[in-house]
């Protein structure tokens, strides 16, 4: 690849990538402050707390509790108050031995993968800790799939981290993330450590919030003036749809790379509807992927009610959700059931419904699936489905 060419518009590849942290994030000003004002104990009296940040996908959870540890880590160490911290994906680690062997190898990269109780890693990790003099954040990202696997026990010893000790400063501090709230799946014991008051939550961002973020980061990312104020606009109002400021910054991503591939020197709006194409398809898979199997069954018989009809009616799907349940081995739930599925993937805006009057004087709701080809649609959940049975 011609190396001019190809770095004609995207200046910087790196600040686009998921692991970049922007210095600042715009519009989450308010989250920011309120994770200061949760932690400001740590830094003056050296006590632990607890924060649970909620918001749905892409509002900027991850990114937000980044920027906040790496900002009051610096403070920390600046006025004498030693810190760290670390960040674990729950859903890539789920069980409570696999997070905590990721807290212990934060110190001691040799510390093996197996042969030590969960008893025996929380010990090495105070160890660690105690001998460091530091106050430890521990971000569990995505913590309702530790959660869902009955992993509550962890999160109760951490939050009780520092009980045993008599006296002294604390030294282990707590930060779930999940997209839905979870304190419901807490047990009691743990419950009581995080207060209420210490939920964070992150709304989908809104258009204008949206379009903020995009010009900050074509700003940082592309080279001037080769992204114009209409393209920026056009990608704000197609990902404030779902509110997720990922998807926006893959569609700028992606129409960069369009546009780049075709000699221009800048980006244009059919740049960006191609780019939404494609992207759609990315995100759609990773929110099918997150839906669980009955949920997915309910998409699926859907998508082969629909064929290449607009709407379909929730009694035709309801009798193709039962064969296609049989299809894949699962147990077909009740009407009520398959009402709240279809409600759930409603809400993750994978399909759309609607209600309306009928002759008789009866309501019926109609279904819909926006933006994507059935088609494609039923190719990507066979295979995803077909994945996950194996
Ligand atoms: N306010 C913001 N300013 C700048 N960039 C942002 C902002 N919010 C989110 N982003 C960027 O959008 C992307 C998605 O954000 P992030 O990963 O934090 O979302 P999330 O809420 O953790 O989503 P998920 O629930 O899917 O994990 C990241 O690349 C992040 O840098
Ligand atoms: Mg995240």
């Amino acid at each position: 690849m011609n190396q001019y060419r190809s770095s004609r518009i995207i200046r910087d590849l790196a600040k686009l990538s998921f692991d970049y942290v922007p210095e600042k994030l715009v519009h989450r000003e308010k989250q920011m402050d309120k994770l200061c004002m949760i932690f400001r104990p740590v830094l003056e009296s050296g006590v632990s707390q607890t924060a649970l940040l909620i918001g749905s996908v892409g509002t900027g959870k991850t990114a937000t509790s980044k920027r906040f540890c790496l900002d009051i880590v610096r403070e920390g160490n600046e006025i004498g108050r030693p810190m760290d911290f670390v960040v674990v994906n729950c859903r890539q680690r789920s069980t409570e031995a696999s997070v905590l062997l990721r807290l212990v190898n934060h110190f001691d990269e040799r510390f093996p993968d197996r042969g030590f109780s969960t008893m025996e890693m929380l010990r090495a990790l105070r160890k660690h800790i105690e001998s460091r003099g530091i106050h430890l954040i521990v971000v569990l990202d995505e913590a309702d799939a530790l959660l869902r696997r009955g992993a509550s026990d962890l999160i109760y010893q951490l939050s009780r981290f520092d009980e045993e000790k008599v006296g002294g400063r604390s030294s282990l501090s707590l930060i779930l993330i999940s997209q839905k709230y979870l304190l419901d799946l807490l047990d009691p014991a743990s419950l009581s450590t995080f207060r209420r008051a210490n939920v964070i939550k992150f709304d989908r961002y809104a258009v204008d919030e949206l379009r903020d973020i995009i010009a900050d980061r074509a700003e940082l990312a592309f080279s001037p003036g080769t992204a114009p104020d209409d393209t920026i606009d056009l990608i704000a109002d197609i990902s404030a749809e779902f509110g997720d400021a990922r998807f926006a910054i893959e569609i700028l991503e992606k129409a960069g790379m369009l546009a780049e591939e075709d000699g221009r020197s800048y980006v244009t709006a059919e740049d960006v509807r191609t780019a939404k194409a494609f992207t759609y398809s990315v995100v759609t898979r990773s929110r099918i992927e997150d839906l669980d199997i009955q949920r997915q069954l309910v998409l699926l018989a859907t998508a082969r009610a629909m064929r290449d009809r607009a709407y379909v009616t929730t009694g035709e799907v309801e009798k193709i959700y039962r064969v296609v349940a049989e299809e894949y081995g699962q147990r077909p739930r009740g009407h009520t059931q398959f009402w709240a599925y279809l409600r759930a993937v409603s809400g993750e805006g994978l399909l759309e419904t609607k209600v309306s009057g009928d002759p008789s004087g009866g309501r019926t709701t109609y279904i819909s699936i926006p933006d994507i080809p059935v088609k494609a649609l039923i190719d990507m959940m066979e295979e995803i489905m077909s994945e996950t049975e194996k």
